[in-house]
Protein backbone atom coordinates (compact mmCIF):
# COMPACT_ATOMS: atom_id res chain seq x y z
CA UNK A 1 0.00 0.00 0.00
CA UNK A 2 1.14 3.56 -0.74
CA UNK A 3 2.45 5.51 2.04
CA UNK A 4 1.73 8.85 2.94
CA UNK A 5 2.17 11.76 5.66
CA UNK A 6 -1.16 11.88 6.95
CA UNK A 7 -1.95 15.74 7.89
CA UNK A 8 -4.75 16.62 10.58
CA UNK A 9 -6.38 19.45 9.53
CA UNK A 10 -8.32 21.50 12.75
CA UNK A 11 -12.02 22.95 11.48
CA UNK A 12 -12.09 26.84 12.54
CA UNK A 13 -15.09 27.94 13.49
CA UNK A 14 -14.27 31.47 12.23
CA UNK A 15 -13.43 30.80 8.63
CA UNK A 16 -15.87 29.66 5.97
CA UNK A 17 -16.12 25.48 5.38
CA UNK A 18 -15.67 26.43 1.78
CA UNK A 19 -12.34 27.59 2.07
CA UNK A 20 -11.07 25.08 4.79
CA UNK A 21 -12.54 22.04 2.56
CA UNK A 22 -11.15 23.08 -0.90
CA UNK A 23 -8.34 20.51 -0.17
CA UNK A 24 -10.33 17.86 0.90
CA UNK A 25 -12.77 17.93 -1.62
CA UNK A 26 -10.35 18.29 -4.40
CA UNK A 27 -8.57 14.91 -3.25
CA UNK A 28 -12.12 13.21 -3.53
CA UNK A 29 -12.64 14.54 -6.94
CA UNK A 30 -9.26 13.37 -7.70
CA UNK A 31 -9.81 9.80 -6.59
CA UNK A 32 -8.51 10.09 -2.89
CA UNK A 33 -9.76 9.08 0.34
CA UNK A 34 -10.22 11.63 3.33
CA UNK A 35 -10.90 11.01 7.00
CA UNK A 36 -14.02 13.70 7.93
CA UNK A 37 -16.38 13.56 10.63
CA UNK A 38 -20.06 13.12 10.96
CA UNK A 39 -22.55 13.57 13.78
CA UNK A 40 -22.24 9.88 15.02
CA UNK A 41 -18.47 8.44 13.86
CA UNK A 42 -15.77 9.12 11.85
CA UNK A 43 -15.81 8.75 7.72
CA UNK A 44 -13.42 7.21 5.77
CA UNK A 45 -14.49 9.07 2.52
CA UNK A 46 -14.26 8.80 -1.23
CA UNK A 47 -16.27 9.26 -4.25
CA UNK A 48 -19.14 7.26 -4.51
CA UNK A 49 -19.16 6.61 -8.05
CA UNK A 50 -15.32 5.94 -9.13
CA UNK A 51 -15.07 2.33 -8.80
CA UNK A 52 -10.70 3.20 -7.76
CA UNK A 53 -11.82 5.43 -5.35
CA UNK A 54 -13.76 2.48 -3.41
CA UNK A 55 -11.42 -0.10 -4.21
CA UNK A 56 -8.59 2.52 -1.68
CA UNK A 57 -11.41 2.67 0.67
CA UNK A 58 -11.59 -1.35 0.94
CA UNK A 59 -7.91 -1.67 1.08
CA UNK A 60 -6.61 0.89 4.00
CA UNK A 61 -9.48 -0.58 6.03
CA UNK A 62 -8.59 -4.29 5.43
CA UNK A 63 -12.50 -4.25 5.15
CA UNK A 64 -13.91 -7.46 3.40
CA UNK A 65 -14.83 -6.92 -0.10
CA UNK A 66 -18.34 -8.52 0.60
CA UNK A 67 -19.45 -5.73 2.82
CA UNK A 68 -21.26 -2.36 1.12
CA UNK A 69 -20.82 0.73 1.95
CA UNK A 70 -23.01 3.57 3.04
CA UNK A 71 -23.27 6.45 0.75
CA UNK A 72 -23.09 9.32 2.17
CA UNK A 73 -25.67 12.55 0.20
CA UNK A 74 -26.36 16.17 1.02
CA UNK A 75 -29.65 17.03 -1.10
CA UNK A 76 -32.12 15.32 -2.48
CA UNK A 77 -30.39 15.73 -6.40
CA UNK A 78 -27.43 13.51 -5.03
CA UNK A 79 -30.60 11.00 -3.74
CA UNK A 80 -31.93 10.53 -7.52
CA UNK A 81 -28.33 9.93 -8.84
CA UNK A 82 -28.14 6.72 -6.74
CA UNK A 83 -31.98 5.71 -7.14
CA UNK A 84 -35.00 6.12 -9.66
CA UNK A 85 -37.62 7.78 -8.28
CA UNK A 86 -40.14 6.28 -9.93
CA UNK A 87 -38.89 3.27 -7.77
CA UNK A 88 -38.52 4.77 -4.30
CA UNK A 89 -41.77 3.64 -1.97
CA UNK A 90 -43.44 5.84 -0.52
CA UNK A 91 -42.13 4.39 2.87
CA UNK A 92 -38.87 5.32 1.98
CA UNK A 93 -39.99 8.32 0.83
CA UNK A 94 -41.60 8.76 4.56
CA UNK A 95 -38.31 8.23 6.38
CA UNK A 96 -36.50 10.64 4.33
CA UNK A 97 -38.67 13.43 4.96
CA UNK A 98 -39.27 12.22 8.84
CA UNK A 99 -34.84 11.44 9.28
CA UNK A 100 -32.65 13.21 6.37
CA UNK A 101 -30.48 14.90 7.25
CA UNK A 102 -29.83 12.51 10.57
CA UNK A 103 -28.68 9.37 11.97
CA UNK A 104 -30.96 6.91 9.78
CA UNK A 105 -29.34 5.18 6.58
CA UNK A 106 -31.69 3.46 4.22
CA UNK A 107 -31.11 0.36 2.25
CA UNK A 108 -32.93 1.43 -1.42
CA UNK A 109 -32.90 -0.23 -4.44
CA UNK A 110 -29.99 1.35 -6.06
CA UNK A 111 -29.82 2.97 -10.05
CA UNK A 112 -27.53 1.64 -13.02
CA UNK A 113 -25.11 4.56 -11.96
CA UNK A 114 -23.68 3.05 -8.71
CA UNK A 115 -20.50 0.82 -9.62
CA UNK A 116 -20.97 -2.50 -8.15
CA UNK A 117 -18.19 -1.98 -6.04
CA UNK A 118 -19.75 0.48 -3.86
CA UNK A 119 -22.51 -1.78 -3.02
CA UNK A 120 -20.23 -5.37 -2.79
CA UNK A 121 -22.43 -6.11 -6.12
CA UNK A 122 -25.68 -6.01 -4.42
CA UNK A 123 -29.33 -4.62 -6.21
CA UNK A 124 -29.44 -2.38 -2.92
CA UNK A 125 -27.63 0.72 -1.52
CA UNK A 126 -27.73 2.01 1.89
CA UNK A 127 -28.06 5.84 1.51
CA UNK A 128 -27.82 8.48 4.76
CA UNK A 129 -27.55 12.45 4.57
CA UNK A 130 -25.58 13.25 7.78
CA UNK A 131 -26.54 15.98 9.90
CA UNK A 132 -23.01 17.74 10.40
CA UNK A 133 -21.54 20.80 8.19
CA UNK A 134 -18.23 19.68 7.32
CA UNK A 135 -19.89 16.38 6.23
CA UNK A 136 -22.29 18.33 4.14
CA UNK A 137 -19.84 21.02 3.22
CA UNK A 138 -17.13 18.12 2.22
CA UNK A 139 -20.14 16.35 -0.13
CA UNK A 140 -21.38 19.61 -1.38
CA UNK A 141 -17.75 20.59 -2.73
CA UNK A 142 -16.86 17.42 -3.84
CA UNK A 143 -19.85 17.46 -6.46
CA UNK A 144 -20.09 13.66 -5.71
CA UNK A 145 -21.83 11.26 -3.05
CA UNK A 146 -19.24 9.90 -0.82
CA UNK A 147 -19.22 6.45 -0.12
CA UNK A 148 -17.64 5.89 3.59
CA UNK A 149 -17.24 3.47 6.18
CA UNK A 150 -16.37 4.10 9.88
CA UNK A 151 -12.56 5.25 9.43
CA UNK A 152 -11.40 3.07 11.81
CA UNK A 153 -9.19 -0.69 11.27
CA UNK A 154 -11.63 -3.44 10.13
CA UNK A 155 -12.72 -5.14 14.03
CA UNK A 156 -11.97 -1.71 15.73
CA UNK A 157 -14.01 0.81 17.55
CA UNK A 158 -15.11 3.03 15.71
CA UNK A 159 -13.48 6.64 15.85
CA UNK A 160 -15.48 9.38 17.54
CA UNK A 161 -12.55 11.97 17.32
CA UNK A 162 -9.66 13.24 14.99
CA UNK A 163 -6.64 11.30 17.19
CA UNK A 164 -8.91 7.82 17.18
CA UNK A 165 -8.60 7.93 13.67
CA UNK A 166 -4.89 8.75 13.53
CA UNK A 167 -4.31 6.05 15.34
CA UNK A 168 -5.73 3.46 12.87
CA UNK A 169 -4.60 5.59 9.55
CA UNK A 170 -1.60 7.05 10.17
CA UNK A 171 0.60 6.66 7.15
CA UNK A 172 -2.41 5.21 4.95
CA UNK A 173 -4.08 8.85 4.10
CA UNK A 174 -3.27 11.99 3.01
CA UNK A 175 -6.00 13.67 4.97
CA UNK A 176 -7.90 13.89 8.41
CA UNK A 177 -10.25 16.72 9.20
CA UNK A 178 -10.88 17.31 12.82
CA UNK A 179 -14.09 18.62 13.61
CA UNK A 180 -13.71 17.46 17.18
CA UNK A 181 -15.75 14.60 19.18
CA UNK A 182 -18.79 13.43 17.40
CA UNK A 183 -22.03 14.21 18.95
CA UNK A 184 -23.70 11.10 19.29
CA UNK A 185 -20.72 8.57 19.21
CA UNK A 186 -21.67 5.65 17.62
CA UNK A 187 -23.34 4.35 13.84
CA UNK A 188 -26.80 5.23 12.51
CA UNK A 189 -29.75 2.83 12.25
CA UNK A 190 -30.00 1.03 9.42
CA UNK A 191 -33.62 0.22 7.73
CA UNK A 192 -34.01 -2.06 5.21
CA UNK A 193 -36.97 -0.47 2.97
CA UNK A 194 -35.88 -2.36 -0.55
CA UNK A 195 -38.69 -4.36 -0.81
CA UNK A 196 -42.51 -2.69 0.81
CA UNK A 197 -43.75 -6.37 0.54
CA UNK A 198 -41.88 -8.00 3.22
CA UNK A 199 -41.99 -4.53 5.61
CA UNK A 200 -38.83 -2.98 6.85
CA UNK A 201 -36.35 -4.16 8.51
CA UNK A 202 -33.95 -2.86 10.99
CA UNK A 203 -30.67 -4.01 10.48
CA UNK A 204 -28.71 -2.07 13.19
CA UNK A 205 -29.98 -0.36 15.74
CA UNK A 206 -29.11 3.18 16.36
CA UNK A 207 -30.32 6.34 17.73
CA UNK A 208 -33.44 6.53 15.82
CA UNK A 209 -35.58 3.85 17.53
CA UNK A 210 -38.14 1.74 16.17
CA UNK A 211 -40.81 3.86 18.33
CA UNK A 212 -40.29 6.96 16.24
CA UNK A 213 -39.74 5.06 13.14
CA UNK A 214 -43.06 3.87 13.30
CA UNK A 215 -44.13 7.53 14.64
CA UNK A 216 -42.80 8.73 11.57
CA UNK A 217 -45.15 6.23 9.25
CA UNK A 218 -48.40 6.65 10.96
CA UNK A 219 -49.92 3.62 9.04
CA UNK A 220 -49.46 0.27 10.00
CA UNK A 221 -46.29 -1.84 9.06
CA UNK A 222 -44.57 -4.92 9.83
CA UNK A 223 -41.50 -3.95 11.46
CA UNK A 224 -38.55 -6.61 12.19
CA UNK A 225 -35.98 -6.26 14.30
CA UNK A 226 -33.55 -8.05 12.38
CA UNK A 227 -30.48 -6.59 14.64
CA UNK A 228 -31.07 -8.51 17.75
CA UNK A 229 -31.91 -11.98 16.60
CA UNK A 230 -29.36 -15.05 14.99
CA UNK A 231 -31.44 -14.90 11.92
CA UNK A 232 -29.75 -17.64 9.20
CA UNK A 233 -29.89 -15.36 6.46
CA UNK A 234 -27.85 -12.29 6.68
CA UNK A 235 -29.47 -9.35 5.43
CA UNK A 236 -26.72 -6.84 6.38
CA UNK A 237 -23.63 -8.30 5.55
CA UNK A 238 -21.52 -6.38 8.07
CA UNK A 239 -23.35 -8.19 10.69
CA UNK A 240 -21.52 -11.13 10.19
CA UNK A 241 -17.99 -9.81 11.06
CA UNK A 242 -16.43 -9.27 14.92
CA UNK A 243 -17.05 -5.62 15.93
CA UNK A 244 -15.52 -3.13 18.04
CA UNK A 245 -12.63 -5.37 19.85
CA UNK A 246 -10.70 -3.71 21.89
CA UNK A 247 -7.65 -5.92 22.81
CA UNK A 248 -8.84 -6.02 26.47
CA UNK A 249 -11.66 -8.78 27.33
CA UNK A 250 -14.72 -7.43 28.32
CA UNK A 251 -16.92 -8.23 31.22
CA UNK A 252 -21.03 -7.00 30.66
CA UNK A 253 -22.59 -6.56 33.97
CA UNK A 254 -26.13 -4.78 35.24
CA UNK A 255 -25.37 -3.55 38.92
CA UNK A 256 -22.59 -2.08 40.71
CA UNK A 257 -22.77 -5.21 43.26
CA UNK A 258 -21.78 -7.69 40.52
CA UNK A 259 -19.00 -5.21 39.35
CA UNK A 260 -17.58 -5.28 42.75
CA UNK A 261 -17.98 -9.10 42.12
CA UNK A 262 -16.16 -8.86 39.25
CA UNK A 263 -13.21 -6.66 40.46
CA UNK A 264 -12.65 -8.49 43.29
CA UNK A 265 -12.54 -12.22 40.87
CA UNK A 266 -10.08 -10.58 38.80
CA UNK A 267 -7.92 -9.18 41.01
CA UNK A 268 -4.94 -9.84 39.20
CA UNK A 269 -5.27 -7.89 36.01
CA UNK A 270 -4.93 -4.03 35.24
CA UNK A 271 -8.27 -3.30 34.85
CA UNK A 272 -11.06 -0.53 34.00
CA UNK A 273 -14.33 -0.29 34.81
CA UNK A 274 -17.14 1.99 33.36
CA UNK A 275 -19.40 2.40 35.96
CA UNK A 276 -22.91 4.82 36.27
CA UNK A 277 -22.97 5.76 39.92
CA UNK A 278 -20.37 8.51 40.85
CA UNK A 279 -21.19 7.47 44.36
CA UNK A 280 -18.58 3.93 44.17
CA UNK A 281 -15.96 5.84 42.58
CA UNK A 282 -14.14 6.19 46.44
CA UNK A 283 -14.99 2.75 46.75
CA UNK A 284 -13.26 1.70 43.45
CA UNK A 285 -10.39 3.91 44.68
CA UNK A 286 -10.10 3.10 48.00
CA UNK A 287 -10.99 -0.74 47.85
CA UNK A 288 -9.42 -1.58 44.29
CA UNK A 289 -6.84 1.02 44.69
CA UNK A 290 -7.96 2.09 40.69
CA UNK A 291 -6.80 4.65 39.11
CA UNK A 292 -8.82 7.43 38.36
CA UNK A 293 -8.04 7.71 34.64
CA UNK A 294 -9.12 3.88 34.50
CA UNK A 295 -12.88 5.00 35.84
CA UNK A 296 -15.83 5.70 33.33
CA UNK A 297 -18.60 7.18 35.26
CA UNK A 298 -21.25 7.92 33.27
CA UNK A 299 -24.29 9.78 34.23
CA UNK A 300 -27.04 9.20 31.70
CA UNK A 301 -26.75 6.45 28.48
CA UNK A 302 -27.11 9.48 26.29
CA UNK A 303 -23.39 10.26 27.48
CA UNK A 304 -22.19 6.48 27.74
CA UNK A 305 -23.12 6.96 23.99
CA UNK A 306 -21.24 9.43 23.22
CA UNK A 307 -18.14 8.39 24.88
CA UNK A 308 -17.62 4.00 25.50
CA UNK A 309 -15.95 3.76 21.84
CA UNK A 310 -13.35 6.72 22.79
CA UNK A 311 -13.22 4.76 26.54
CA UNK A 312 -12.13 1.63 24.96
CA UNK A 313 -9.66 2.96 22.77
CA UNK A 314 -8.08 4.74 25.61
CA UNK A 315 -7.97 1.85 27.87
CA UNK A 316 -6.02 -0.54 24.98
CA UNK A 317 -3.65 2.34 24.83
CA UNK A 318 -3.04 2.24 28.62
CA UNK A 319 -2.83 -1.49 28.28
CA UNK A 320 -5.69 -2.48 30.28
CA UNK A 321 -6.37 -6.54 30.05
CA UNK A 322 -9.92 -6.39 31.60
CA UNK A 323 -12.68 -3.79 31.36
CA UNK A 324 -15.37 -3.75 33.12
CA UNK A 325 -18.84 -2.57 31.88
CA UNK A 326 -22.03 -1.84 33.79
CA UNK A 327 -24.97 -0.84 31.69
CA UNK A 328 -28.43 -1.44 32.13
CA UNK A 329 -31.28 0.70 29.75
CA UNK A 330 -33.40 -1.08 28.40
CA UNK A 331 -34.88 1.60 25.93
CA UNK A 332 -34.72 1.23 22.15
CA UNK A 333 -32.70 3.35 23.09
CA UNK A 334 -30.18 1.46 25.30
CA UNK A 335 -30.72 -1.40 22.95
CA UNK A 336 -28.79 0.21 19.94
CA UNK A 337 -25.86 0.85 22.95
CA UNK A 338 -26.04 -3.13 23.96
CA UNK A 339 -25.79 -4.01 20.12
CA UNK A 340 -22.61 -2.36 20.47
CA UNK A 341 -21.12 -3.93 23.78
CA UNK A 342 -22.16 -7.28 22.87
CA UNK A 343 -20.30 -7.56 19.39
CA UNK A 344 -17.38 -5.67 21.69
CA UNK A 345 -17.17 -8.52 24.22
CA UNK A 346 -17.91 -11.28 22.22
CA UNK A 347 -14.65 -13.39 21.34
CA UNK A 348 -16.04 -14.25 17.96
O1 LIG B 1 -23.07 6.32 11.22
C1 LIG B 1 -22.70 5.62 10.26
O2 LIG B 1 -23.49 4.91 9.62
C2 LIG B 1 -21.20 5.69 9.88
C3 LIG B 1 -20.89 7.10 9.38
C4 LIG B 1 -19.50 7.24 8.84
O3 LIG B 1 -21.85 7.50 8.45
N1 LIG B 1 -20.91 4.72 8.86
C5 LIG B 1 -20.86 3.38 9.10
O4 LIG B 1 -20.49 2.60 8.02
O5 LIG B 1 -21.12 2.90 10.18
P1 LIG B 1 -20.04 1.06 8.13
O6 LIG B 1 -19.51 0.73 6.81
O7 LIG B 1 -19.13 0.91 9.27
O8 LIG B 1 -21.38 0.29 8.34
C6 LIG B 1 -22.29 0.14 7.27
C7 LIG B 1 -23.25 -0.99 7.54
C8 LIG B 1 -22.58 -2.34 7.43
O9 LIG B 1 -23.08 -3.20 8.44
C9 LIG B 1 -23.03 -2.82 6.04
O10 LIG B 1 -23.05 -4.22 5.93
C10 LIG B 1 -24.41 -2.22 5.94
O11 LIG B 1 -24.30 -0.95 6.55
N2 LIG B 1 -24.85 -2.07 4.53
C11 LIG B 1 -24.33 -1.25 3.59
N3 LIG B 1 -24.96 -1.41 2.40
C12 LIG B 1 -25.91 -2.36 2.59
C13 LIG B 1 -26.90 -2.98 1.76
N4 LIG B 1 -27.03 -2.65 0.47
N5 LIG B 1 -27.71 -3.92 2.32
C14 LIG B 1 -27.60 -4.25 3.63
N6 LIG B 1 -26.69 -3.69 4.48
C15 LIG B 1 -25.85 -2.78 3.97
MG1 LIG C 1 -17.99 0.26 10.85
Amino acid sequence: MEKFITKIQSIESNIPLKEQLNFASELIKTGEVVAFPTETVYGLGGDALNPEAIRKIYSIKGRPSDNPLIVHISGEDMLYELVDEDKLSETAKRLIECFFPGPLTIIVEKSGNVPNATTSGLDTIAIRWPANNVANSLIQLSETPIAAPSANTSGKPSPTNAKDVFEDMEGKIKLIIDGGSTEIGFESTVVDVHDSKSGISILRPGKVTPEEIELCLKVPFVLHDLSNSNHTVIRSPGMKYRHYAPKAKIILVSTSQQAIHELERNKSSKKGIFISKNSLNAVLKSRFNMPEHLIFCYSSSKEFGSKFFKKLREMDREGVELIIIQFSDTSSFGNAIFDRLKKAASNL
